[in-house]
């Protein structure tokens, strides 16, 4: 028979020992802990004369054992499961203690995994006082084993323990590196996102994933209730409450202390929600996190484990790392709503501007022509007879155009009038709140901006809304003259005008420059050079000025950039 081997190999002899240096040295030099598994069982195979060995690792989730390495058994074999306390391997990881059994077919626990097995030795591999293996090791022959190849297999199993610490710490350190590229990725894909439910559906739909959990929920904050929003996992949306109150469930505690809870097995607490909770959710743990951004809490991420599970610290910190993504992902959308909302505004307030500034114009032109016609009535009517006919046609003339005077001095009061009161305005504060305005599509398009003031500004009198437009119209011309990107620089100072000091504005761009041939055109009205221009901004921005007493030139332009410099006089100072 070839395993049969000759007394005098029998441990504690010098061959054994002779093993065990080889084991050792090999165990710590390789840097693959399965191939020193396979090492350390070729080893017992051959010293022990075995004719198969395995070794069977613990699954911490199941608690069951999987052969992990083996020799002499056939595949299908090695697919088996077995579970703590069956046959002679789940007896010894169940009690951890060695068997040496002389022959199976006399004990009631064996199971058979390989036909032909006689004798068995089984030991328990421990790691830090828990089991969390058996190595295993058949003879074909009946009592092929000694009490002397136990403490030896024990001495080998040793070996074996040590390495299949570093394989679970491996593992552990690789699914932890998986778990955290999976929250980058996460965190990226919650970063990119712009709108609230696309935000809150991520959020748990990451969640769940990375847990691993049976369900994620995302509870939306309003006026003390919570909302569901969203949910990802294999419950129905009637699983969960569609609301909860604040100060209902110690699910408010989440949002009032701004802390995690969690609920070991929900439908076991004495709190009225959780126990009309629906059946799944009532037979699982509860992990509850705030979703907050400094001091604003906007939600609750709820997480329902598979079963009575035990919420380790790494998961709450995983849960606390994604709602914190969450929360900057919803403050941003908040704020890119907020941002959308003031442009549409202004760009309805430009085209009021701009419709205030057409009519005005249509009634200057219209006033002239009706004054002349008005004039030449009265000249006519005076060459003709009382009692003409046509007196009475020119009658109803004079009255139309009384008519078209009137409204022309309606339409042209009403636009003074909508120039507004006039307050004291910080024209550097307008000059930083349109660069914040502006911000996210200047950094969309690449425009650096620059604010110079060197000294503390005087104020100015004007009308704030008005101010602005003319910085965001001066702006975005400069940044539609530079395609690719540029940088644009706005100086602030204090210098002396016409009549006393002014505040100058000047803005630069890098742009391309204005061509000699339009420049004494662009501040017509409905000029523009551009195919989506209306060519009213710079006459809207010039008007505007005008009636702050200011004015605006072109102070320089070329092919490496533009310079527009405006001007208000500072406040006069009130007795
Ligand atoms: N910073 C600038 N650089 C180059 N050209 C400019 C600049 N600002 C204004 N322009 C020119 O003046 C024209 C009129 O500008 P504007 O009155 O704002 O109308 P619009 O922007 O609708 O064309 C533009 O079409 C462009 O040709
Ligand atoms: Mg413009």
């Amino acid at each position: 028979m070839p395993n049969s081997r000759p007394a005098q190999e029998r441990p504690g002899d010098a061959r054994v020992l002779d093993c065990l240096y080889r084991v050792g040295a090999f165990v710590n030099a390789t840097e693959d802990p399965r191939e020193a598994l396979d090492f350390i069982l070729e080893e017992i195979v051959r010293t022990l004369g075995a004719s198969s060995a395995s070794i069977a690792l613990v699954e911490p989730a199941t608690g069951s054992l999987r052969i992990e390495v083996s020799n002499g058994l056939d595949a299908a074999s090695v697919k088996q499961v077995i579970d703590q306390g069956q046959g002679i391997t789940g007896w010894v990881a169940l009690y951890a203690k060695p068997q040496r059994i002389p022959d199976v077919s006399k004990d009631p626990r064996y199971v058979e995994i390989r036909k032909g097995v006689r004798s068995e030795l089984a030991v328990p591999m421990e790691l830090m006082g828990n089991v969390i293996g058996v190595v295993n090791c058949d003879s074909d022959r009946l009592d092929a084993f000694t009490e002397q190849d136990v403490a030896f297999l024990s001495l080998l199993t040793n070996e074996a323990s040590k390495a299949v610490g570093r394989i679970w710490l491996l593992r552990q350190l690789r699914s932890k590196a998986a778990q955290l590229e999976a929250l980058v990725r996460a965190a990226q894909g919650l970063a990119r996102e712009r709108d609230e439910p696309g935000i809150s559906l991520d959020l748990a739909r990451h969640t769940r994933a990375l847990l691993g959990a049976r369900a994620c929920a995302y509870y939306n904050l309003v006026d003390d209730v919570l909302h569901l929003r969203s949910l990802d996992g294999d419950l129905g949306v009637s699983a969960l409450a569609p609301s909860i109150a604040l100060n209902r469930t110690s699910l408010g505690t989440v949002v009032t202390r701004g802390r995690s809870v969690v609920v070991p097995l929900a439908g076991k607490t004495e709190e009225d929600l959780f126990i009309r909770l629906s059946a799944p959710v009532a037979a699982s743990s509860l992990l509850a996190m705030p979703v907050r951004y400094e001091d604003d809490t906007f939600g609750v991420l709820l997480c329902v484990a598979m079963g009575a599970y035990r919420f380790s610290d790494d998961d709450k910190h995983l849960v606390a790392a994604l709602s914190s993504f969450g929360a900057s992902s919803i403050q941003n959308a908040r704020l890119y709503a907020k941002v959308f909302t003031v442009e549409e505004g202004l760009r309805r307030s430009e085209r009021l501007t701009a419709l205030g500034l057409l009519s005005a114009e249509v009634a200057h032109e219209i006033r002239n022509p009706l004054t002349v016609m008005k004039l030449l009535s009265d000249t006519l009517a005076q060459g003709m007879a009382a009692d003409d006919p046509k007196m009475e046609d020119l009658g109803v003339m004079r009255e139309k155009i009384a008519h078209m005077e009137g409204v022309v001095s309606r339409v042209l009061g009403m636009s003074k009038a909508q120039s507004g009161a006039f307050r004291d305005v910080d024209l550097r504060q307008a000059a930083e709140n349109a660069s914040l305005l502006l911000r996210l599509k200047l950094q969309q398009l690449g425009v650096k901006v620059d604010i110079v003031c060197a000294e503390a500004l005087p104020l100015v009198e004007g009308n704030a809304g008005q101010i602005q437009q003319i910085f965001l119209n001066l702006m975005m011309n400069g940044v539609q003259a530079m395609a690719g990107g540029g940088a644009l620089t706005l100086r602030l100072a204090v210098e002396p005008g016409p009549q006393g000091d002014v505040v100058a504005v000047r803005i630069a761009d890098t742009g391309t420059g204005i061509p000699p041939k339009i420049l004494p055109k662009i501040f017509d009205s409905f000029f523009t050079s551009r195919e989506d221009g209306t060519g009213l901004g710079l006459a809207i921005v010039k008007r505007i000025l005008r009636d702050h007493r200011g004015d605006i030139a072109v102070e320089s332009t070329g092919p490496t950039g533009t310079q527009f410099r405006f001007w208000i006089p500072v406040r006069s100072s009130r007795a």
